[in-house]
């Protein structure tokens, strides 16, 4: 079931070329990715070619399944392939990625490496557009940061950090971008957008929430014993109902649709007072529950912007004290 493959002091990624025939192996402390042929491995498998075993894994022979040893440059991590039958490997040391031809592999391994670019930090991860597909499409290459170097102003111990869009056509490789990225990136994917098919919103009809509403005549408050139960209608620009009473300790269950069937249109219910603020994206029903354990009068309001009167797009909560019924009676 497990063999053991042999590979340069700590070895990082493995990758398998996109048509399935080579594993390179990116050892961090070699000078050198280590190219395995697939084929010579399930021979050398099937032959019990191997070299001892470690916790009882047979070690298949280093030298019937290699087949290159390809000096990239120091530090390799990973590898990715475009379709023109090169690999990208990222060099972690060096602060570069490398270019390089996916054979032939006749021991002139030096030969194979056909470009370099320095990026600017010490590089992890690198992504082809397609580069782990059967088919890769090629054309850029995303390098991503794994420790910035001082690339940019000192901001405070939290460094801005990196990542670098290389045009990789031809037999060379350019920087076009450059953009700010969250630390170390652990890999990404570059698709064709004609691939996305997202849909813009939830349909009305595919709204099965028992509590969603679509009309603001539907909006309404309804209280059994201490629970007040709200549907509560959100449309550009306003919450219908605009207001929620409630009584100190009551249980408050607010339902809230958003009605919009547009793109982008976004609300948002926040109540500061509560510590409570979610998105309904359009079409979308959504659920807060809260313990009105705070008397006073709390606000709430929309915090997705939805269009000019998106500030004016709020309401009010309102929690009695305790006894102020009697207070108020007494008085
Ligand atoms: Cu709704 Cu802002």
């Amino acid at each position: 079931m497990m063999y053991l493959v042999p590979l340069a002091k700590s070895p990082h990624g493995a990758d398998f070329s996109p048509d399935g025939r080579y594993v390179v192996g990116n050892g961090k402390l070699a000078p050198y990715v280590t190219v395995f042929d697939f084929q010579k491995f399930l021979k050398a498998a099937e032959a019990s070619d191997t070299t001892g075993s470690e916790d009882g894994i047979p070690v298949l022979r280093y030298e019937s399944i290699r087949v290159a040893e390809v000096p990239v440059g120091l530090g390799p991590l990973h590898t990715q392939f475009d379709d023109q039958g090169y690999a990208y490997t990222s060099l972690f040391i060096e602060s570069a990625v490398a270019k390089w031809k996916m054979g032939p592999f006749d021991g002139h391994d030096s030969s194979l490496v056909v470009a370099k670019i320095p990026v600017h930090y010490s590089v992890g991860h690198l992504v082809v557009a397609g580069g782990d597909t059967r088919h890769p499409v090629g054309r850029y290459l995303v390098s991503m940061n794994k420790l910035s170097k001082g690339r940019h102003l000192n901001v405070g111990p939290s460094q801005p950090e990196s990542s670098q869009l290389i045009d990789i056509t031809g037999s060379g490789m350019k920087m076009i971008y450059e953009a700010y990225t969250e630390p170390e990136p652990h890999f990404a994917q570059i698709i064709k957008a004609d691939l996305i098919h997202p849909i813009e919103v939830y349909p009305k009809a595919e709204n099965k929430d028992p509590n969603a509403i679509w009309a603001a005549a539907d909006g309404k408050v309804t209280r059994i014993g201490n629970r007040v139960e709200v549907k509560l209608f959100s449309i550009r620009s306003y919450f219908a109902p605009g207001e929620i009473d409630a009584q100190e300790g009551d249980s408050v269950i607010i339902h809230v649709t958003n009605a919009e069937q547009e793109r982008d249109m976004l609300h948002g219910f926040g109540l500061a007072g509560y510590n409570i603020n979610v998105v309904m994206d359009p079409g979308e029903t959504k659920t807060i529950r809260l313990k009105a354990d705070k008397p006073g009068v709390w606000p709430f309001y929309c915090t997705n912007f939805c269009s000019a009167m998106h500030q004016e797009m709020q309401g009010y909560l309102l929690v009695k004290p305790r006894g102020a019924a009697a207070t108020v009676a007494a008085k």
